[in-house]
């Protein structure tokens, strides 16, 4: 999956992490800027969701499409689709470019809106990657559990980074007899949990 990376997709890739990183030096609004998963996280998504179940496959938090790309080769592996979500008008902009210039229209459904507006009408969710604002993610995890396949995999961004607004949705996770979770100390730590 990584060793045959379609050149029209690694450019892309490479465009967001050099603008990510400008972003990131900068003292640019968060409202703009990506702040987009690393790399290694990048990776660990697109193996997480070669192995998942078949059915829905859901990301909440586009931005401008970089961690939608490294799905987007699972899925191409897998003969699969992917739903993203994205609420911000000009990060959607630059997530529809990203998709049309890596040739993977064809695979990403990007939506434009509020992730929490559209989350009850997904069914058989076999993997979901959580990446929006934090303050969300518990309403987004009792959202999405409930409507996950059996063995069906969903991974959570920041839960490391962000303990002080996680830490209450991460214990909730770990003692949630609905799946199996683990924190994984990938990047800004992901959480990982799997449908029982
Ligand atoms: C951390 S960034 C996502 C980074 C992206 N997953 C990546 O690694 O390339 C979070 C994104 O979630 C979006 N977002 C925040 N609240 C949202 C909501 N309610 N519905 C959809 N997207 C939302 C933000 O606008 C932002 O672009």
């Amino acid at each position: 999956m990584f060793h045959y990376i379609p050149d029209v997709v690694r450019k892309r890739m490479t465009y967001l992490e050099d603008l990510d990183r400008k972003h990131r030096l900068g003292n640019i609004p968060s409202q703009i800027r990506l702040r987009q998963v690393p790399r290694e996280t990048g990776k660990f998504l697109a193996i997480m969701a070669s192995l998942a179940p078949e059915g829905t496959y859901l990301e909440i938090g586009t931005s401008g499409g970089y961690s939608a790309l490294w799905l987007a080769l699972a899925c191409r592996k897998l003969k699969r689709k992917l739903t993203t979500f994205e609420i911000l008008p000009q990060k959607v902009r630059i997530a529809s470019e990203t998709f049309r210039t890596a040739e993977v229209e064809d695979i990403v459904e990007l939506v434009a809106g509020d992730a929490l507006e559209y989350l009850d009408d997904y069914r058989d969710i076999s993997f979901c990657f959580l990446d929006a604002e934090k303050e969300m993610y518990r309403e987004c995890y009792e959202k999405v559990v409930p409507n996950m396949t059996a063995n069906g995999i969903l991974v959570a961004d920041n839960v490391i980074s962000h303990t002080d607004v996680l830490k209450d949705m991460v214990e909730h996770a770990l003692s949630d007899q609905r799946v199996d979770s683990v924190v994984v100390p990938v990047g800004s730590g992901l959480l990982l949990s799997v449908k029982r």
